[in-house]
C-alpha cells in the first residue's frame, strides 16, 4: 500500500493500481494537455487516438481510486474537453458543474484569440451521494455588498460556474488599475509562484475546490503533482494527501514546497471573498455596520405621474 502524504514518483496509472480501491475523497487532475507544452520529461504531443487512450486508462483509475461518494475534479483546455467529458461519463462519473475558470496572464496567440480560460469539469461517482460544503465557499452577493439590501442573505451565495474573483469580492472594493480581479494564472513575477513549474494552480481555487469536496481528515489525490500546489492546499486544509508525477525533480521541488507548508497556513494568491463595500456608480462607499448592513437608511426618491417627487420607504 502506498504512502499517504507524499509524492511518490510513479507513473499515475500504476501509481493509482496501488491504491485500495475506493479509499480516495476527492481528486484533483490537471493532466498534460497535449498541446505540445515543455515539460521535463514528458513528452506533451500525442497522436490524438494515443492520447484518448491514455486519458481513459488513468480517468478510470480516478474512478477504482475513488470513495463510493467521492469527486472528481478536471482541468482540462479546449482541445480535448469536450473528447474528456464524454469519456468521464462513459467511465461512470456523474457531471455536476462544467465551470470556466477565466484568467488574466492569458497566453497570447498569433491568428486566433487570446486564450484566458480552461474547463475545470466537476464529476461525482455518485449522482446524490457526494461531499459539497456549500458554506465553506459561499461570497457576498451583490445584493448585500452592492445595494446594501438587507434582504441578503447574510452568509452570502454560491459562486457561479465562471470563476472571477469579483469586484465585489475584493476587500476593500475595486480600483479599475487593478489587474487582479480574477484568479489570475501563477503568473512567472507572481509572489505566489513556486518557480520550478509552469503549470502552476492558484492556491486559492484550489482552496475552493478542496472546502467545498472534501473534510478535514480526508484523503486528495493529485495524479499530476507538478509543482504539487494541489497537495500544499490539502495540507493547509488539514486533508491527507497523495499524488504522483514521472518528473524526479518536480517532486524533489514539490517535497521541499511540502514541508516548508504549515497545517492551518492562510491559502496564497487574492484574498478570500470577504464582506467588503466597493464604490458605487458615483464612486461612494456604502457605510456597512459591524453585520454588513448599511448603516442609515438613505431615502430614494420616485417620480410620480404628477410629477411630485415623493421619497419611497
Ligand atoms: C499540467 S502539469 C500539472 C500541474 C499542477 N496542477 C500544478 O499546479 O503545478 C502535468 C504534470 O503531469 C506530469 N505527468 C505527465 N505524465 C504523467 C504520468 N503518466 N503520471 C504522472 N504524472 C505525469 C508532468 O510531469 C507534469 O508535471
Amino acid at each position: 500500500m502506498l504512502e499517504t502524504d507524499q509524492i511518490h514518483h510513479l507513473d499515475c496509472v500504476s501509481g493509482m493500481a496501488q491504491l485500495e480501491a475506493q479509499s480516495v475523497d476527492l481528486v484533483f487532475a490537471d493532466p498534460p494537455f497535449n498541446i505540445g507544452y515543455q515539460y521535463d520529461v514528458y513528452k506533451d504531443k500525442l497522436g490524438r487516438k494515443k492520447y484518448l487512450d491514455w486519458c481513459r486508462q488513468w480517468i478510470a483509475g480516478v474512478h477504482r481510486a475513488l470513495k463510493p461518494t467521492g469527486t472528481f475534479w478536471l482541468a482540462i483546455g479546449d482541445e480535448y474537453a469536450a473528447e474528456l467529458k464524454l469519456l468521464s461519463q462513459e467511465i461512470g462519473f456523474f457531471p455536476r458543474s462544467w465551470v470556466i475558470w477565466y484568467y488574466t496572464f492569458g497566453v497570447n496567440c498569433k491568428a486566433k484569440f487570446t486564450r484566458s480560460h480552461a474547463h475545470l469539469f466537476y464529476f461525482t461517482k455518485d449522482d446524490d451521494e457526494f461531499c459539497f460544503n456549500s458554506e465553506t465557499i459561499r461570497v457576498p452577493s451583490a445584493r448585500q455588498l452592492v445595494y446594501g439590501d438587507t434582504r441578503a442573505n447574510p452568509v452570502g451565495r454560491l459562486p457561479d460556474d465562471t470563476w472571477i474573483l469579483r469586484p465585489q469580492d475584493l476587500p476593500g472594493g475595486f480600483a479599475a488599475d487593478e489587474d487582479t480581479w480574477y484568479f489570475p494564472r501563477v503568473a512567472g513575477t507572481f509572489k505566489e509562484r513556486a518557480g520550478f513549474h509552469g503549470c502552476q494552480m492558484p492556491e486559492q481555487l484550489l482552496g475552493r475546490i478542496i472546502k467545498a469536496c472534501s473534510n478535514p481528515g480526508e484523503l486528495v489525490l493529485d495524479p499530476f503533482s507538478g509543482s504539487a500546489s494541489t497537495l500544499v492546499v490539502a495540507k493547509k486544509l488539514d486533508r491527507r494527501y497523495l499524488a504522483f508525477d514521472i518528473s524526479e525533480d518536480y517532486i524533489t521541488r514539490g517535497r521541499e514546497r511540502l514541508a516548508a507548508t504549515q497545517v492551518g497556513a492562510p491559502l496564497t494568491g487574492a484574498p478570500e471573498p470577504t464582506v467588503s463595500a466597493p464604490a458605487t456608480g458615483k464612486g461612494r462607499k456604502l457605510e456597512l455596520d459591524e453585520n454588513g448592513q448599511k448603516k442609515t437608511r438613505r431615502k430614494i426618491y420616485v417620480k410620480r405621474a404628477d410629477q411630485k417627487t415623493l421619497p419611497m420607504e
